[in-house]
């Protein structure tokens, strides 16, 4: 079968032939569809010291996409051949592929944005990444009063307009505080949701908070990040770290909100096929995209 494959300790990632997986009898075997790029995957791609130090060489990459499951093990007796499934077992039905193919960092967004109530609330996001967008549309589906979110990237402030935020801001160009002042906002945002592991983004965020304001940090900074811990402190702030997705209740409230009418598909900018991987990481890189997808089904 087709892979990419980080063959070698050095930038780059290579289309190749390996052997398909043996099945387990606790194991199915899925048949890929479509692949999300994810941040991660340009991380191993330039082989940066965080993946020199963590990736070991070969190793078959990807974890986001949706497939069809074409065998299972003799244990195996709640997954069927034919099945459309996503990362994390989840079965998925009625839910686009495009979609499905993006469901893990869908699950980051998730976690992140609901880690404290937003029915009313003002929320701040820092990054406009496709996380920090989807996580800026499931706010505002979830019922936040208005949410900001910032981006140094104007590919990126673009599309989150697009998904339907209430401003997007380059805090180059325009403080946030002068937003705030815009919309009339008296004490700062009641929620921030730090998505770009940026220090300066953080720095913005804490300063930019109401008293009792709530953080939920998903966005991994490159370095040790110093803070004003007196703005925390004094402003009682509440700063949470998130990892990955809560099994599996995140899950269900990915499906629900897809049911009822969130719409994240345009933070998939590049549908490409799997031959075309280059240029989906070119673009990333680039940070001309969403999110891109790599369709593997014409093999
Ligand atoms: N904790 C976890 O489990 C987990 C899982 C997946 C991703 N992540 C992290 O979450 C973050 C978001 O993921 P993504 O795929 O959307 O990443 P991304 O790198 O595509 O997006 C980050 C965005 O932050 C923006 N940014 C940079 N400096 C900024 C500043 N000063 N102010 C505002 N924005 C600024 C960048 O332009 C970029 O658009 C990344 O840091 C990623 O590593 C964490």
């Amino acid at each position: 079968m087709k892979a990419l494959v980080k063959r070698r300790a050095e930038p780059g990632l290579w289309l190749e032939n390996v052997p398909e997986p043996k099945v387990g009898i606790n194991d199915v075997l899925i048949r890929v569809h479509k692949t999300g790029i994810c941040g991660t995957d340009v991380h191993i791609y330039k082989w940066d010291s965080w993946a020199a130090k963590t990736i070991p060489v070969p190793m078959v990459i990807g974890h986001e996409f949706v497939g069809e499951i074409v065998e299972v093990g003799s244990n195996v007796s709640d997954f069927f051949p034919g099945q459309i499934v996503s990362g994390e077992g989840h079965v998925v039905c009625a839910i686009d592929k495009d979609v499905a193919a993006i469901f893990d960092p869908f699950g980051n967004a998730v976690h992140t944005a609901l880690s404290f109530p937003v029915l009313g609330e003002d929320v701040l996001v820092t990054g406009a990444g496709p996380i920090g967008i989807m996580a800026a549309a499931v706010a505002r589906h979830a019922g936040a009063r208005f949410v900001v979110i910032t981006d140094v990237n104007p590919f990126r402030l673009e599309l989150a307009r697009k998904m339907g935020v209430t401003v997007a801001v380059n805090p180059q160009e325009k403080s946030i505080q002068e937003v705030q002042k815009e919309l009339g906002m008296q004490e700062g945002f009641d929620v921030g949701l730090e998505m770009s592991g940026n220090a300066r983004a953080f720095r913005d965020m804490l300063a930019n908070m109401a008293h009792g304001g709530k953080i939920a940090m998903l966005g991994i900074p490159a370095e040790e990040m110093a803070i004003d811990w007196n703005t925390v402190i004094f402003s009682m702030l509440t700063i949470k770290g998130i990892y990955g997705r809560e099994m599996y209740e995140t899950w269900y409230k990915m499906t629900v909100m897809l049911e009822s009418g969130l719409d994240i598909k345009p933070v998939i900018t590049h549908r490409l096929n799997y031959a075309e991987y280059e240029r989906g990481f070119e673009v990333m890189m680039e940070g001309q995209s969403g999110r891109v997808t790599l369709d593997w089904e014409t093999i």
